[in-house]
């Protein structure tokens, strides 16, 4: 079978099923989902920014202004409403997995979890421009290392495990097409 088929087979074994990028804050995936999303010809969408311009608050503020918890509850909020709609990447904020009820509308669609390695996250979160509101602290190492310590279990309930290294999106999304078929007898 050539390339485009197996692409059109992996579409039609999909049947417009939402695919969810889960992983830690760095592990690329809002720059994976684009790309990702193109291949299939799905929509991308972006958690983060979903839930930005819904209260019209940049995460950070949400977080100091309204806390982690009501944080975490808009994000249910939005990920239980993206789930309502098909042929979609998603790329999820690294905390998603927290709540058990997410995991409820994740499992509707395919779980991804991008994995780049402690090492290389902190190396990319130091050189992000982006602000992590949980990692503005004295140590942001030593509470990286708890929260991933934390969520690794949760990461691993995923369908299918990416190990990243320094592959560009690109690359990453071409990863996943070429494994997905692993994981949906193809
Ligand atoms: C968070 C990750 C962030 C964002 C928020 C909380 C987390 O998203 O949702 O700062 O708890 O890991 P990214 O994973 O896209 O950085």
């Amino acid at each position: 079978m050539n390339v485009s088929s197996n692409l059109n087979s992996l579409k039609s074994v999909l049947g417009g099923r939402n695919i969810y990028l889960i992983g830690m804050m760095g592990s690329g995936k809002s720059l994976t989902g684009p790309s990702l999303a193109k291949r299939l010809e799905y929509s991308f969408v972006d958690l983060d920014v979903v839930l930005e311009k819904a209260t019209g608050k940049l995460i950070q503020v949400i977080f100091e202004e309204d806390g982690e918890t009501n944080f975490r509850q808009l994000e249910k909020q939005v990920l239980t409403a993206t789930g309502q709609r098909h042929s979609l990447v998603v790329a999820t904020g690294g905390g998603v997995v927290t709540l058990s009820a997410n995991w409820g509308v994740l499992h509707q669609g395919i779980v991804i979890w991008l994995d780049p390695g402690r090492d290389r996250l902190l190396a990319r979160l130091r050189k992000d421009t982006i602000k992590r509101p949980l990692l503005e602290t004295k140590d942001p190492e030593k509470v990286f290392d708890q929260i991933f310590a934390t969520r690794a279990q949760l990461y691993a309930e995923a369908d299918l495990h990416i190990s990243v290294q320094d592959e560009s999106a690109e690359q990453v999304a071409q990863n996943i097409i070429d494994q997905l078929p692993s994981i949906l007898s193809l």
